[in-house]
């Protein structure tokens, strides 16, 4: 019993020790774990420290590659940086030789902390190039001969091969014109769906890079499916098909690497067979048609008997646009019960899957082979009940399941999916059974990595809603809807969301690959496109849409510390910049071109009051100044001197004229709008002598009307507007309204999701016009960033980026009496918590390795506050200092708790 006893307590000092002493984990290269066929020629490294020492800080590193691993450890060593003198351990770049193509390189790291300790060697990790030579492509561009052209159509290809000798690794390198899934020996090689994803298919296309090492054989057969997706599919308001061409086709090479170091190459070519197959129709808005009478299961299995199709032909199409995958893969992520059936008014049996999801149903189904079933999928049921999908616009969003007769069958779609609460089953064979039917829930797979939280359920539920619309809607590209004819790649949705989304999930990699696309397909005068990939020629630019090329990258600087994305995408944001200032002439106002305003703003109902509507010219000149001083800011981040400055005057001087044609020098803004005061507070375009004065007119708006009247441009920024000027509790009020216009308010009318309008369900139960009236349109979401960084107060500091610095600055108000963020930063977990206990608050806050944050409290007496149960004011170690409304205190690394009086 002793020993047992003694072995415990040895244990237990272990592990303590254990923890305390540092390790180095979760290794990611280029935002990904252990990538494979990535192109970029210098990868960046980052790692995360655990430690359970408190003030923790990296004071160098040392990361070393090599070409082998054996038994965990790395073997002939390619790059070692030596010790490096830094406490950078994010986004840190390679520096060794460029890899050549399919080559792979093992890297661990080790860190020295501030008692110059070393660390062990981290576990490795990997990151292997794809094909980075137009030349090393040999496969050929295949397509389904003659017939290629119908709508919806979807083409099978396929072929086999043998091999003689013993495989060591093998790589699939695939891509297509279309959307594709790929098959190897009757399996589905990868969950991802609707790959190569989209992208400016005239210049840039993306290959996906499987790993097929385990399932290569002796004998093989290989084989594709291939739908029009966003290729040559329909899109649009206006439904245009080959957007891009009008002919799919499949390119696929695998290469086989063989013990004895030879390698073989099977590639797409005219060996291969086409046919068509079980899938008679399939396209993104009006859904699928799978007839399963037509199937064979075997057809991407050896030995089938492919003597009736034909032989596939041969598309002359470009290789040098081929670029390695960055984003992050669309897959199917979860999946959810419906939770009712309902029969309508109208007699139609309506499954209710209790959330406004963006996927598909999988069924299962016994019946005569003929026998069918009908899903057709809506976000609403009108007023009476009844099934309604005029929102969905012309999206028949229908999938057809025809019954092959066998036991029982189970379907689910391939290349289309839906925006859906509602699903109308109809003739399906037998009783409608709830458990037959599973909801599949589709999106970009980001890691999900922050949440929000507080003691007011409404509240929490907003927060649930804007993470469903930021999943139904990143979706390969940030896309405005996911159920009407549009789903396209809206940029000023994607600017006004995008610090918010990146609160909630990872988008780095979704980002940076969007913005790449935002860049190619910018026009030669500077000017963007209103949706990216762009499929409307000849589109204007609208102020606050087009400034996301300069809005995002800052704000994925900001998030993740990349310096790589301001100046990967600085030309773009520099060209955009010169546009404007071409427009706005030597008077520096962008006057006279058509916007879209503060689109969806509030509109009233009253013949005095027509509701809020922010003139063009003041919107459009306000970003132009906001756009002008980030890029001068982003100029000096990357030492570009001559054009900071000059951008750091051009904006002071577009800052001028906005005071002298928009301000009256009383602090009144041109456009009596809560939009128009958001914007020039929140930008910094007034005057500190006007600061009082113009909130007060803000205040006063809310004030009187007790809402907001806010639409797309003015949404993300009235709160942080009120509260940055002392308006804190009005900022509360109108998060905290239940009636129209509100975020709550959608709520109360059983809102799962967010809606493109204040009130796409009217307070009478009718609904809004039909043409824009989607359910889930993430934009109003935008209140989630001050949700995050406000009521809970984790904050980024602008001149830390990365959160290598964090403020936590919490409001505590709204009669809420607890709020928590957490956020998975690049450096560990970072927490922001509140409670209220009688007449006492806590705070509890998680400060990650390597990072420090500064916490402002409300002014008080230092004595009185308690920090991980001794008096602040005893705390040696810790700094804080008294400001005129606050105490600030300094923290390092750890987990700390707070309590002072509630004042
Ligand atoms: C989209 C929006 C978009 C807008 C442009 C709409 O059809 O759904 O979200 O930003 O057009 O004003």
């Amino acid at each position: 019993m002793k020993a047992l006893s003694i072995i415990v307590i040895q244990l237990f000092f272990f592990c303590i020790l254990a923890f305390s002493s540092p390790f180095v984990t979760d290794l990611v290269c280029e935002y990904h774990t252990n990538p494979i066929g990535i192109d970029v020629a210098k990868p960046r490294f980052s790692w995360q420290i655990k430690t359970s020492k408190e003030n923790f800080k990296q004071i160098a590193y040392e990361i070393r590659v090599g070409k082998n691993i054996d038994n965990k450890t790395i073997k002939t060593i390619i790059w070692s940086s030596g010790k490096i003198a830094s406490d950078q351990s994010v986004n840190v770049e390679y520096e060794g030789e460029p890899l050549n193509s399919m080559q792979r390189a093992y890297w661990q790291v080790r860190i020295w902390d501030n008692d110059n300790k070393v660390s062990d060697w981290s576990e490795p990790a990997f990151w292997e190039m794809g094909i980075l030579d137009t030349n090393l492509w040999s496969a050929k561009w295949i397509c389904r001969p003659g017939l290629n052209n119908k709508i919806g159509q979807v083409n099978y290809f396929r072929r086999e091969f043998t091999i003689t000798k013993k495989i060591k690794s093998a790589r699939v390198y695939a891509t297509s014109l279309g959307i594709y899934q790929l098959f190897m020996n009757g399996k589905k090689i990868s969950n991802d769906l609707f790959t190569p994803g989209w992208t400016a298919y005239e210049e840039r296309l993306q290959y996906q890079t499987y790993d097929v090492t385990d399932v290569v054989e002796d004998a093989n057969s290989i084989g594709v499916i291939l739908g029009e997706g966003w290729y040559s599919g329909p899109l649009g308001r206006n439904e245009i098909r080959n957007n891009y061409g009008d002919s799919p086709a499949a390119l696929v090479q695998l290469v086989i690497n063989y013990t004895d170091g030879s390698s073989s190459t099977i590639i797409s070519d005219e060996n291969w067979k086409a046919s068509n197959g079980p899938i008679i129709e399939s396209t993104f808005y009006d859904g699928e048609t799978y007839d399963a009478r037509l199937e064979d299961e075997n057809w991407a299995n050896k030995g089938f008997d492919d003597s009736q199709w034909q032989k596939a032909s041969i598309l002359d199409h470009r290789y040098d646009i081929l670029v390695a995958s960055q984003g992050v893969p669309v897959k199917a992520i979860e999946e959810i019960a419906p939770i009712e059936i309902i029969t309508t008014p109208n007699g139609e049996t309506v499954l209710d899957m209790g959330q406004n999801m963006v996927g598909w149903i999988r069924v299962k189904v016994s019946g005569k082979k003929g026998d069918k079933v009908t899903m057709r999928f809506a976000e609403l049921l009108d007023k009476e009940g009844n099934f309604y999908v005029e929102n969905l616009c012309s999206a028949a969003a229908t999938d057809v399941y025809i019954l092959n007769g066998e036991a029982e069958e189970v379907y689910e779609p391939h290349f289309t999916y839906h925006g859906f609460r509602y699903v109308d089953v109809s003739e399906y064979p037998g009783e409608v059974k709830i458990e037959n039917f599973t909801g599949v829930v589709i999106h970009s797979d980001m890691k999900a990595t922050g949440s929000f939280v507080c003691s007011d359920s409404l509240i929490n539920k907003l927060q649930s809603n804007i993470i469903w619309s930021q999943k139904g809607n990143f979706f390969d590209i940030p896309t405005d809807c996911p159920q009407r004819n549009e789903r396209l790649g809206w940029t000023g949705d994607a600017q006004i969301f995008a610090a918010t989304a990146a609160y909630n999930y990872d988008v780095s990699a979704f980002f940076t690959k969007w913005l790449k696309d935002l860049a190619v397909e910018q026009y030669s005068d500077g000017r963007l496109p209103n949706i990216v990939p762009n499929i409307m020629n000849g589109s204007r630019s609208s102020a606050a849409w087009s400034d996301v090329c300069i809005i995002l990258p800052w704000t994925i600087y900001q998030v993740y510390n990349d310096k790589r994305i301001l100046e990967e995408q600085y030309e773009s944001m520099k060209s955009w910049v010169e546009y404007m200032r071409k427009r706005a002439g030597d008077k520096c106002l962008w006057i006279g071109d058509n916007h879209f305003g503060d689109w969806m703003a509030f509109a009233s109902t009253q013949p005095d009051y027509p509701g809020a509507t922010t003139d063009k010219d003041l919107i459009a000149t306000a970003y132009y100044y906001y756009s002008t001083y980030l890029l001068s800011k982003i100029a000096k981040v990357l030492q570009k001197d001559e054009d900071a400055t000059t951008y750091s005057i051009l904006s002071q001087e577009i800052k001028k004229a906005f005071n002298l044609e928009f301000v009256t020098t009383n602090g009144r803004l041109m456009s009596n709008t809560q939009t128009a005061y958001a914007l020039a507070l929140s930008f910094g375009l007034l005057p500190d002598s006007l600061l009082s004065k113009s909130s007060n007119f803000l205040a006063q708006d809310v004030e009187k009307l007790k809402h907001l009247t806010t639409g797309f441009v003015g949404t993300p920024l009235l709160c942080k507007a009120l509260s940055d000027n002392g308006y804190k509790d009005l900022a509360y009020m109108v998060l905290m309204r239940k009636e129209y216009p509100s975020w709550l308010y959608p709520i109360t009318k059983g809102a799962t999701t967010i809606w493109e309008r204040w009130d796409g369900i009217k307070p009478d139960g009718s609904l809004q016009s039909p043409r824009n009236n989607s359910l889930n349109h993430y934009a109003y979401g935008a209140i989630g960033e001050w949700l995050y960084s406000y009521v809970a107060g984790l904050k980024i500091d602008p001149e830390n980026p990365g959160y290598k610095h964090i403020i936590f600055d919490p409001q505590v108000g709204g009669g809420l009496t607890f709020a928590r963020s957490e956020f998975y930063s690049m450096y560990g977990k970072i927490k922001s918590e509140w409670k209220i206990n009688e007449n006492r608050i806590t705070y509890s806050l998680d400060i990650p390795p390597n990072t420090t944050g500064t916490v402002k409290l409300p002014k008080m007496d230092p004595n009185e506050i308690v920090l991980n149960s001794v008096p602040l004011s005893k705390k040696r170690n810790i700094e804080f200092v008294e400001t005129p409304n606050n105490l600030v205190v300094k923290l390092g690394s750890g987990s700390y708790q707070i309590t002072s009086p509630l004042n």
